[in-house]
């Protein structure tokens, strides 16, 4: 299907090579004539996956904090996951339930009801773990806030803690409730020491009825300082990355488990305590907290363009735990209102502030628009007739209403097969400008197929590699993923963006191996896929230049065990070449430089290198990190690539 450019790529090449043949020396031949490649190459996949959004990036530090956990999220649990109740010895006795009756929010339906016949000597309430407890730092400022609801006759003050295992108090405040209803309440702790398990305790301290909800204990210090924003230390760890796009809300997440399950944009958004909280398809719960406005901002906080992935209106193929036959598709009466939804995304991200949608961004504080540029549509379904009914109605609407965003159609789950042909058929059919093609695969895969996209047609839809990783997280893996991005580099005129999967992993909750981040609730560890990524993307460029590095002795091999690439970076003008050796010989590299005008020597290095089965963990998390040198560069560079090595040189030349 995709060949056609291969052979007549062959026959003119083969034409150049014979007319080259006696060019001036010093003189580019054309095969190796610079070509303009994506500025959006390297970017990240951010999904809502072991627990990447409630307890990994978005900063909540209460888990549960409205009661809607539940059986339907995962046979464990329960409104009171994550709660213990303080009842007795020291506090007082009485009843603890969880209701629904007037709930604080019709999306948020259950809330905890204290009925306080004892105070004892400390009050009677509840106390939340956390994320397998709540990391707390000594002098730092956490913000309180929850919703009460007197439910007898005189007001109940309660009291907040922060407490360690052993009851040692690290700061409290208390408020004094009014009657009425639902009111929300705010306060600020500074913490008097630092602890990683701390809880947090709320006692009701005179007899009565008290209903209470969303409960949170969010830090002041997150991300860029934003309210309702993302945990810092794994914020700046993805945007240590330099992503230029993030995709985001998932893959699975995004079609769901059944129709019910599609994720709904619009649940996301609004007051936190409004919005729809859902069922995780990785069988936990979703908040919500982190919705599409936090996403919006995030991307703009770490200077990557927006990528909201929506179900094409049908539902993942394994839905129900079938092997690729669940596939649930929206009744066409609906579709009319599921393009809305679709189309109001975009005026929610770009429309003016008069608009509808435009207006709820700008309630939620950015009048300014988010200039979303691109727009998913499905995750590798399964390309049924219901499928291309629904995925075409979209498309079509879309491109009609919008037609500067940049639609993204879906390829299937794997390299090739059925979905895979299928898609793109669809994707040439209907003139999608970009497709999103996934795979997991073992290293030798990367290794063999660096050549893939050097026979794409060119006039066909540009690639997206939407997931992609080879099973493993030692330097070996790394390393192959990082010669097969040297391909990428060299095919940057039709691969538009590529981003690893999955991002970030909760240390004990882990849903989906290897990933490119592990946590915990206070340790961050990259992985040396991570550093990989990183050199790749702090190092992109806009043009590609062939055939600038050599290997001596040992051309390229077919398996890419040597790879290499260069690209200039036109905003700084500097010159950067990757070098890839998955070998365990070192191995010469020749770099022809004299077409470049360099102004400064050395230029610096960064070098990845170890043992091939090494890896970060947590307990050596700097195992295999990056290490930073100089180079001395002129006309030629002969470079000694290490055995299983990554480096990256960049070079300064003349604007
Ligand atoms: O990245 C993990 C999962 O892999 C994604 O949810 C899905 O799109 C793919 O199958």
């Amino acid at each position: 299907m995709k060949k056609f450019y291969t052979a007549a790529l062959a026959i003119v090449a083969g034409a150049v090579m014979n007319a080259t043949a006696q060019r001036a020396p010093g003189t580019i031949v054309p095969s190796q004539m610079p070509k303009k490649i994506s500025k959006d190459l390297f970017g990240i996949f951010f999904e809502d996956l072991s627990y990447a959004a409630d307890g990994g990036l978005y900063a909540e530090l209460v888990q549960n904090r409205s009661f809607e956990y539940g059986p339907g999220d995962n046979n464990a649990f329960t409104p009171f996951t994550a709660w213990d109740f303080l009842t007795m010895r020291k506090y007082g006795y009485g009843n603890i339930t969880v209701e629904t009756n007037a709930p604080l929010s019709e999306n948020n339906p259950h809330y905890v009801v204290l009925d306080i016949q004892g105070t004892g000597q400390q009050g009677m309430g509840i106390m939340n773990s956390g994320f397998d407890g709540i990391p707390v730092k000594s002098g730092e400022k956490y913000d309180v806030s929850l919703f009460a609801r007197v439910l007898s006759k005189t007001p109940i003050p309660i009291k907040v803690l922060l407490q360690g295992k052993k009851g040692d108090i690290y700061g409290a405040v208390e408020f004094n409730t009014e009657l009425g209803n639902w009111k929300k309440y705010n306060r600020t702790i500074t913490a008097t020491q630092t602890n990683d398990s701390a809880r947090l305790v709320v006692l009701a301290m005179t007899k009565g009825r008290l209903a209470l909800d969303e409960i949170s204990l969010f830090p002041q210090n997150t991300f860029k300082g934003r309210a309702n924003g993302m945990r810092a230390d794994l914020a700046q760890a993805i945007a240590d990355l330099k992503p230029k796009f993030m995709r985001f809300p998932g893959g699975c997440l995004t079609h769901g488990d059944g129709l019910e399950n599609i994720y709904r944009w619009k649940n996301t958004i609004g007051p936190v305590e409004q919005r729809v909280q859902m069922r995780n398809i990785w069988r936990y719960h979703q908040s919500m907290g982190l919705g599409f406005y936090e996403y919006f901002q995030f991307c703009e906080d770490i200077g990557a363009k927006p990528l909201p992935v929506l179900a094409a209106a049908v539902s993942c193929q394994n839905t129900g735990g079938t092997r690729e036959t669940g596939q649930e598709a929206l009744p066409m009466e609906e579709m009319k209102a599921y393009i809305q939804d679709v189309c109001d995304l975009i005026e929610f991200a770009n429309g003016p502030v008069t608009s509808t949608w435009g207006a709820k961004r700008a309630a939620a504080g950015h009048p300014k628009p988010f200039d979303l540029q691109y727009v998913g549509i499905g995750n590798e379904d399964k390309i049924t007739p219901q499928f291309k009914e629904r995925y075409e109605m979209i498309t079509k609407a879309v491109r009609a209403k919008y037609p500067n965003i940049t639609l993204v159609g879906t390829v299937g789950p794997r390299p090739s097969g059925e979905d895979f042909e299928l898609g793109w058929q669809e994707a040439i059919g209907l003139k999608i400008p970009v497709v999103d093609e996934h795979y997991y695969e073992k290293p030798d895969f990367f290794l063999t197929n660096n050549q893939r996209y050097d026979t794409y047609d060119r006039s066909h839809p540009e690639v997206y590699i939407g997931e992609y990783a080879s099973w493993g997280n030692t330097l070996f893996n790394a390393l192959s993923e990082a010669s097969y991005m040297t391909g990428l580099e060299r095919n940057g005129d039709v691969v538009r963006m590529a981003s690893y999967a999955p991002l970030i992993a909760r240390q004990g909750h882990i849903s989906w191996n290897p990933n490119l981040i592990y946590f915990t609730g206070t340790q961050v560890v990259p992985t040396v896929n991570y550093y990989v990524q990183k050199l790749f993307s702090s190092n992109q460029g806009d043009t590609y230049y062939p055939g600038v590095v050599k290997f001596k002795d040992n051309p390229a091999s077919k398996d890419s065990i040597l790879a290499s690439s260069c690209v200039r970076d036109s905003g700084s003008g500097d010159i950067i070449l990757k070098i890839v050796n998955v070998g365990a010989a070192g191995a010469t590299a020749k770099a022809d430089l004299s077409r470049f005008s360099i102004t400064k020597s050395p230029a610096s290095l960064e070098l990845i290198s170890g043992k091939p089965g090494e890896k970060d963990t947590f307990a050596d998390p700097n195992a295999v990190v990056p290490k930073n040198s100089t180079i001395q560069v002129g006309k030629e560079l002969v470079y000694q690539a290490p055995p299983f090595s990554l480096s990256v040189i960049r070079i300064h030349t003349k604007k």
